[in-house]
Parts: C-alpha cells; structure tokens; sequence
C-alpha cells in the first residue's frame, strides 16, 4: 500500500518536473501539475509535446493564492519545482526572482499553515549554488570555505583558491551537506530561502519535508534555446549552430553533472522513504569535470572539428569548484548515480537533434554586460 497516491508537482511542465511526471505515473500514482508555462521556459505558451497525457494541468502561478489553493486541493503530497531559474539573470531580475522563488514558496506553506490540507509531504529542489564557493582543503588548516575569489586575482588571470586562514592555494574537496551556505546570488539566496521555510515549516507542523540540492542536471527536454540555462543546454546550442563553446575563465574549474534519470530516482526515493524526512540531500554524481573537458566531450560526440574558445573572461559571482559529497544519499536513501557521463551525454545529443536550439547566447552575455556582471 501507497502512503500517497495523489501527487503535486509544481513547474511539472518543465525540464525536471516533466520526467518526475512521467516516473511518478509510470509508479503508480496520480500526479496533478502546476505551472505557468513561462515563456522564456515555453516560447509558444503551450504545453509541450512531451508533458504527459495521463498527469491533470492545471495553468496557473506559484504566486497566486488562488492557483496554490486549487492545486493543493485533496493532494497527499507536493513537490515543489516551479521557480525562476538562472544565477545571472536573478541579479536584474530581482523582484521577479524573490517574487517566484521566495514568496511563491512562503504562499504555499501560509496555506498549509492556516488551512485544513492531506499533505504529508514535501519535496523542495534546493541548489548547489546556495553553497557558493564549494570546500576545500588546506595543507594546514584541513577543511576550509573560502569566500569569492577577488576580483584584483581575477583580474589578473590568477583563478586560485586561496585559504582563507593562512592564503596559501588550496585544493577541491567533495561539499557535504553541512557545509555553511555561503549563497553568493540572489537565484541562491531565494533556493536556500526555499529550503529554509519548507524544512522549518515541515518540522514546525510535523510535515515530513526533504530538501534536495540538485548540482548541474542534464538530460533530454533541458530547453536549448534559455540563455540563462546551465552550461551543457549553453553548449550544445553553441556547437549545434557551428559555433564555438566559449568558455570563461581558463576552463579549468569544475562542475558536478548529474543525469536527470538520476535524479529521478532520488526525487522518487525522497518520497517513499522515511529515512528522507526532514533532511536535506546534495544530489550529485559526486565527480568534478572541468567545463573545458565538457565542451571537449560534447563537440566530439558531435563530430564537430569546432574548438572551444577559451575567453579567460571572468563571471561575477561565478565558483571555481563545487562538487557533492554524495555519502548521505548513499547511506539515508540507498542511492548511488549510475550513469556515465559520456554515455549520459550521447542521450542528450540524439535527442536533440530533433530539437530546434535558438542560440539567444550574445543576447544574454549583453545583458550582463551592460550591467557590469561579466
Ligand atoms: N536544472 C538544474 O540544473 C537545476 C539545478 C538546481 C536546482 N534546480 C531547481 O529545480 C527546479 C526545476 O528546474 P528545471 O531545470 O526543471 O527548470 P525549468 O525552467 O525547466 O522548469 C521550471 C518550470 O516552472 C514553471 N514556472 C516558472 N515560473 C512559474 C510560476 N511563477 N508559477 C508556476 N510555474 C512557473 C516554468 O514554466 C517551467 O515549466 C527549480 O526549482 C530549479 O531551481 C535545477
Ligand atoms: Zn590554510
């Protein structure tokens, strides 16, 4: 038997949503979706082809009360998704982000505070970029979390990491999740606002809540044609249009890349496992991989002759490492991430090719420009 048959899943029509859907139905249960189709996600406003016929929809926003009341309605739990996506837009956007993130989240547990609901749990997608800078390890002072890099460093093409202590370079070591959360943007703000209020408010009236702090997924249906997306969707949009990757920095720090038919195993898992309750996850591959070895990968699955373009331009606010420690996943929900990266990556390209990528790339690095962030 079930504990949950009726599921929420707010921005279920977008990238990690959509195969959350399709997993929790192919599980067996009765999945309901909540999301606007914001445009820069949905350009025609529509559904995509992909959203799952069995899951019920309904349009509407995570900040509207009326719209969260309709969708909580007879629910036995939700996973909360929908959210203003991007680290560098978030620093213009500011009211929009705070607005979708932070408030729509607050909408949400004021009506499971203050009104008769079934909910007995709640899923948040928490993010690695509340980290900040990942951990590190000094010679002598062990573990430590050094703050941004300076932009004098930067500046002067030095993109070490120093220790914060004694200033001596240091070296990448995995994050755990009880690392201090030192959220450099106001994206990583509101997902560690996110995470917060669900694990207080979820402790506060005994609702088992998990928040998951997803590092860099990828996978089919990630949208192509987001500038503001992550750096693989960046990429094969670059490479699929006969340009360049550009690269920043010298292409030697390091991401975490986790394959979304991961992560939905651990989004399942979140649910039915009590061991999941009222804690907070890193959801990683728990490998680092250099951004310039990622473009290497992909123009070669590609079969492209391009060479990626190393612009040793800096990104404000950007990390040179974060990388999960995955052991509490591994002990608390019996997971480890089984997909490999390159093969992971050729799924991703053979789907794609079917899909139209815009490259909206120079627009969006004018926007940041023009602002002083890059
Ligand atoms: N993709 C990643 O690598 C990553 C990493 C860490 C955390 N996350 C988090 O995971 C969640 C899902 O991310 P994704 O990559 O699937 O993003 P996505 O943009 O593909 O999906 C988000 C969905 O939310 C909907 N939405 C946006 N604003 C809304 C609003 N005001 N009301 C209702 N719906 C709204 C969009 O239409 C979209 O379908 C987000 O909370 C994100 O912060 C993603
Ligand atoms: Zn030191």
């Amino acid at each position: 038997m079930k504990k949950y048959k009726n599921i929420l899943v707010t921005g279920g029509a977008g990238f990690i949503g959509s195969h959350l859907v399709d997993s929790l139905i192919e599980n067996g249960y009765k999945v309901r979706v909540l999301d606007n189709l914001y445009r820069q996600i949905h350009p025609t406003g529509q559904l995509p082809r992909y959203f799952n016929p069995k899951a019920e929809f309904i349009k509407g926003d995570v900040t509207s009360r009326r719209d969260w009341l309709k969708a909580l309605q007879g629910m036995d739990a939700v996973y909360h998704f929908a959210a203003a996506v991007g680290v560098g837009q978030s620093m213009y956007e500011i009211e929009h982000y705070v607005k979708v993130n932070s408030l729509g989240t607050a909408l949400m547990l004021d009506i499971l505070a203050n009104t008769r609901h079934k909910i007995k749990k709640m899923i948040i997608a928490a993010s690695m970029s509340s980290y900040g800078e990942g951990s590190y390890r000094c010679k002598i002072h062990g573990t430590v979390r050094p703050p941004l890099r300076s932009q004098s460093k930067l500046e002067k093409r030095d993109f070490c990491v120093y220790c914060p202590i004694c200033d001596s370079i240091v070296d990448p070591v995995p994050t755990m999740e009880d690392a201090k959360q030192n959220s450099n943007s106001i994206y990583a703000i509101g997902k560690k606002d996110q995470e917060e209020m669900v694990l207080n408010i979820g402790a506060a009236y005994n609702i088992p809540s998990v928040a998951l702090r997803y590092f860099n997924v990828y996978g089919p249906r990630q949208s192509l044609s987001n500038p503001y997306n992550g750096v693989v969707a960046i990429f094969m949009s670059r490479i699929k249009n006969g340009k360049p990757p550009i690269i920043n920095e010298d292409g030697l720090q390091t991401r975490d890349f986790v394959h979304i038919r991961d992560l939905t195993k651990v989004n399942i898992f979140a649910l039915e496992k009590d061991s999941a309750n009222h804690k907070t996850f890193n959801v990683g591959s728990g490998n680092p991989v250099s951004i310039k070895n990622m473009a290497e990968i992909l123009i070669k699955l590609y079969g492209s002759k391009l060479t990626p373009e190393i612009s040793y331009k800096i990104r404000k606010l950007d990390v040179r490492h974060c990388f999960a420690d995955i052991k509490k996943m591994k002990q608390l929900l019996d997971f480890q991430p089984q997909i490999d990266l390159t093969y992971g990556l050729k799924e991703v390209i053979k789907w794609s090719e079917k899909e139209q990528a815009v490259d909206k790339l120079d627009f969006a690095m004018k926007e940041l420009e023009k602002r002083g962030l890059r």
